[in-house]
């Protein structure tokens, strides 16, 4: 496969980290499309953890390269710490991270006006200035990577843009100020400033593999999640040729990354959500912990519905089911198969907030395996139980299986 995409198929938080970690071994390059330092990619090498919010998890083997897409808006500062993060854990970084020129800037208003928005929206943002940089993007008045090597352009742009957004915010953000840290970030990030979809078609032409990294999930997408309860990107498929200049026809493999069961951070609807002590164990079990924000995740039984729709618009040719050593120990586990809504069954995702906010889901009960499952290493060796639980996801999702997580580790990873 020369160009593979891995996409988050629920709220986020699915585990995307560790799976984009296992393909990244047969790639050559890792470019990520959408979101920005809003994501947290957790990956687990002997035993030492690495958290990563903006550069690709690809970083972490030495001999890939890594491109952030202009479907991503850069920060540079949390650019810049994380790449001192890495270096500080032994990670060599030199000559193998690209930004797309064309990538917006998150600026200092963006994440201020992410926290003043918050107060009356109440989406559960991760504060990070993302959804507002996309504004300004959207808007077109954003600052581009390319404009820090134009200075001119990037004292017109700021320049404008303070004064527009002084009618809000007043004299709050001071141009000099803003000017002097970006002037300083122009001179670092000039190195790694490309047109980066050069680069890519170019390597796809040469040969070498490309690996899509999805942040955040299908369900929190800006047009086919729960809005507005998402985030303020495409993170389902179509986002990787608008962010990257890779076209639809060089994509070979669509992976959606599902957990076991369900969670999601931030407000909005979750049909199969649990309550009470039985969420508040599965969250302990799972460390249902933002890797971002440190936010406890809402957890809930597997939603078959939501999944098959997320399968449906990525057109996912297999899928990854992570953490399901978490169920292991369980009587019985639930999946949600359709929503119960004013004596209605409906077998379709809605995007009705008041369908699934309203709805009650309809659950199928399966028996739980009750032994630990985080040592199995080929499916041959996973309970009777658990293999009719990974086939009952396959058959009502409508996509095999390729690939599934027992644990974080690198090794803890059973091939289909
Ligand atoms: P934003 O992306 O910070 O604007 O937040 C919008 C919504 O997306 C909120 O509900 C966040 O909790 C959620 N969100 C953003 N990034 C992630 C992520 O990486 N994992 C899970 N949820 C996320």
């Amino acid at each position: 496969m020369s160009s593979t995409v891995i996409i988050g198929a629920q709220w986020g938080d699915e585990g995307k980290g560790k799976i984009i970690d296992i393909f990244a071994q047969e790639a050559d390059i890792i470019v990520r499309y959408q979101g920005g330092n809003n994501a947290g990619h957790t990956i687990v090498i002997d035993e030492k953890e690495f958290i990563l919010h903006l550069i690709p998890s690809g970083i972490l083997r030495e001999d890939k390269v890594c491109v952030i897409g202009h479907g991503v808006v850069l920060n540079p500062e949390a650019f810049l710490r994380e790449l001192e993060y890495l270096k500080v854990n032994g990670v060599n970084v030199s000559g193998r991270v690209y930004i797309s020129e064309m990538t917006h800037l998150i600026m200092p208003y963006h994440l201020y006006i992410d926290s003043a928005s918050e107060k009356e929206y109440k989406i559960g943002t991760t504060m990070r200035g993302v959804g507002p940089a996309y504004e300004d993007k959207i808007g077109r008045h954003g600052i581009r990577a390319i404009d820090l090597l134009n200075m001119d352009m990037f004292k017109e742009k700021l320049k404008r843009n303070l004064k527009m957004k002084s009618h809000v915010l007043g004299n709050m953000f001071d141009y000099d100020q803003i000017l002097e840290e970006y002037l300083m970030f122009g001179e670092i990030l000039k190195e790694y400033i490309k047109d980066t979809t050069l680069f890519l078609s170019e390597s796809l032409k040469n040969g070498k593999k490309l690996l899509f990294e999805g942040a955040q999930g299908t369900l929190l997408d800006i047009d086919y999640g729960t809005y507005p309860f998402v985030t303020s990107s495409n993170a389902s498929v179509g986002g990787v040729c608008t962010g990257t200049g890779i076209p639809p026809n060089k994509i070979d493999k669509i992976i959606g990354i599902t957990k076991a069961y369900s969670t999601r951070v931030g407000e909005g609807p979750f049909p199969t959500e649990l309550h009470g002590e039985f969420g508040e164990e599965v969250r302990k079990k799972g460390n249902e912990y933002g890797a971002t924000t440190g936010r406890p995740r809402r957890c809930g039984w597997f939603d078959a519905v939501a999944l098959r729709y997320s399968a449906r618009v990525n057109g996912f040719d297999s899928l990854v089911i992570t953490k399901l050593d978490v169920l292991s120990h369980l009587e019985t586990i639930k999946i949600g198969v359709g929503y119960k809504y004013k004596g209605q069954i409906l077998n379709e995702f809605s995007h009705d907030l008041n369908v699934l906010n309203g709805c009650e889901p309809v659950y199928e009960e399966l028996p739980g395996w009750m032994q630990d499952i985080s040592g199995v290493r080929s499916f041959d060796e996973f309970p009777q139980q658990a293999k009719d639980y990974l086939k009952r996801l396959s058959d009502l999702t409508e996509t095999k299986i390729d690939l599934v997580s027992v644990g974080a580790e690198r090794t803890q990873t059973v091939w289909m």
